[in-house]
């Protein structure tokens, strides 16, 4: 029995060369998902410069000459799901227009306008904000969200994010 002679190789060659080759395949497929799933998160995304969307929510006229008026409207729809109601206030104060959202910001519940009061009052942890969204009594962190708004050709916009 001659070393160099392939066919005379005990069958312990053969396996562990198998072995060998199934474990250098296995690695390259675990290179490649790990790669593929890198390359997901390094390429830029589309929707990173999303453009605020205008949303029309009356006409000039049906502003409040001073105060809150609560406003209501469909938001927009993420991808396969039915859009979200989005609720806003335009304040009127003064000669200053402008609008806070209704998101509370300690955990997001959605205020209400006390008149009588003349605050915001979160209904879930007693959280209180003045007429311009400042906190004044309760949990939250910060003032309620300022929206930009602006009046166009006798329609007043809000634009919202996305
Ligand atoms: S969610 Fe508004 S006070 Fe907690």
């Amino acid at each position: 029995m001659s070393k160099g002679n392939k066919k005379n190789r005990p069958p312990v060659f053969v396996r562990r060369h198998f072995l060998v080759s199934l474990a250098q395949a296995m690695f390259a497929l675990v290179v490649l998902f790990f790669g593929s799933v890198s390359l997901v998160f390094l390429l830029p995304r589309k929707n990173l410069t999303r453009q605020p969307r205008l949303v029309g929510i009356l006409d000039e006229e049906e502003l409040p000459g001073q105060g809150v008026k609560r406003i209501e409207f469909a938001g927009a729809a993420a991808a396969g799901r039915r859009p979200v109601n989005q609720r806003v206030f335009v304040v009127k104060k003064a000669a200053r227009l402008f609008a806070l959202s209704a998101r509370c910001t300690h955990l997001g519940c959605l205020v209400e306008w006390s008149r009588h009061r003349q605050r915001f009052v979160c209904p879930c942890h007693g959280g209180m904000y003045d007429d311009e969204g400042l906190v004044v009594q309760g949990p939250p962190s910060g003032p309620l969200a300022r929206i930009p708004i602006f009046i166009r050709d006798g329609r007043v916009y809000l634009e919202m994010d996305g």
